[in-house]
């Protein structure tokens, strides 16, 4: 005879169990890689191949991981669109790292011509040992609105600088970290991959692209020693997020040191303890997530009618 009893009491151990898994494991990403790991050995998970590729490295969170990287003893491959800003985060890193070896290559992330990829930085880093890759170049809005109102132009350059530009480098630099059996590929997503976020349509959703793709690769890829990386952050003061600095708002510098130590230690975390601490918001129930975004939501809504009014008012 079925013993409803029985049932009901299975039932309750499993939820209980299923809620403590997750608090230790909330408080498991939390500690163990900002806390308690230590920071792994890169040349070593990078298989001794010299050279880094930081996409996106003439500003924030790029070009801290090129500093960061050269301080490392990394050669660097620097790629933003402006020739003279990389040459001066090059003269910068070269004062600090006369050992290292840098070279710039200019190109426009906005491109998806594969010719072009092939011809401007696919045939200048084929020849290279690429160690690590750090796929940085983002695009968001100049003010998050309703898909509607936003250009169709911006729309399309976000859709395009955050998902081809990953996903053809990524393909690219493979073939050789298959070969050697190592290398590290690092992808700049961001938090809004976790939530879907109005006002932010196409940036959250090519993030969470970005998540996606890092997630099916690592399956892909088990049975290697690669380290494919997935970093989701909440705010950092760059030029893109506009932010002060706060403790939840770090500086690119202490986001990107905190960021490197977690590289092989986690898949995907948020880079640094304070946004790894906001993040577990996103493990509450759906209905409170709903409920907050529509307080979000009203303060874009605000945000975005101010932009349009400042410029028609320019426009003027
Ligand atoms: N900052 C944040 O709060 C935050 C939060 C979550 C995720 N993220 C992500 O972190 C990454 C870096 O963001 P960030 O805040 O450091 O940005 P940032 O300070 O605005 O720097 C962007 C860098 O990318 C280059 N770049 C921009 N558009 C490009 C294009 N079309 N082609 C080539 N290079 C281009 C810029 O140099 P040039 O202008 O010279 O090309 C610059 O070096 C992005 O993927 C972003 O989505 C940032």
């Amino acid at each position: 005879m079925v013993c409803f009893q029985c049932i009901f009491d299975s039932f309750a151990y499993l939820s209980l169990a299923y809620i403590l898994y997750r608090l230790f494991w909330s408080i498991y990403i939390i500690i163990y890689p900002y806390l308690i790991s230590t920071p792994l050995d890169l040349h070593k998970l990078a298989g001794n191949a010299k050279w880094a590729i930081i996409t996106g490295s003439t500003d924030g969170i790029g070009k801290e991981y090129a500093k960061q990287l050269a301080q490392k003893g990394f050669n660097i491959i620097l790629i933003s669109r402006t020739q003279t800003k990389l040459d001066s985060v090059k003269d910068e890193i070269k004062k600090e790292c006369k050992n290292v070896e840098i070279e710039t290559i200019v190109y426009d992330f906005k491109n998806a011509n594969l010719n072009d990829y092939k011809k401007e930085i696919l045939s200048k880093i084929e020849k290279k040992d690429i160690g690590i890759l750090v796929n940085n170049v983002g695009l968001a809005y100049e003010c998050p609105d309703m898909l509607h109102k936003v250009d169709l132009q911006t729309n399309a350059d976000i859709c395009i600088v955050n998902t081809v530009g990953v996903s053809i480098l990524t393909a690219a630099v493979l073939p050789q970290m298959v070969k050697r059996n190592s290398g590290i590929i690092v992808n700049i997503s961001s938090g809004t991959a976790y939530m879907n976020i109005p006002y932010l349509s196409i940036y959250s959703s090519t993030k969470a692209y970005i998540n996606h793709f890092t997630n099916i690769l690592r399956s892909e890829y088990s049975d290697t020693n690669i380290i494919i990386q997935t970093i989701c952050p909440f705010y950092v003061k760059t030029n893109m997020s506009k932010v002060d600095e706060t403790f939840f708002n770090l500086s690119p510098k202490n986001f990107v040191q905190s960021a490197l130590k977690t590289i092989g230690i986690i898949d995907e975390t948020t880079g640094c303890i304070q946004h790894q601490i906001q993040a577990v918001a996103f493990g509450l129930p759906q209905f409170i997530l709903d409920y907050g975004m529509k307080f979000q939501t009203q303060v874009f809504k605000k945000r975005a009618a101010a932009f349009q009014r400042e410029k028609s008012a320019k426009q003027k």
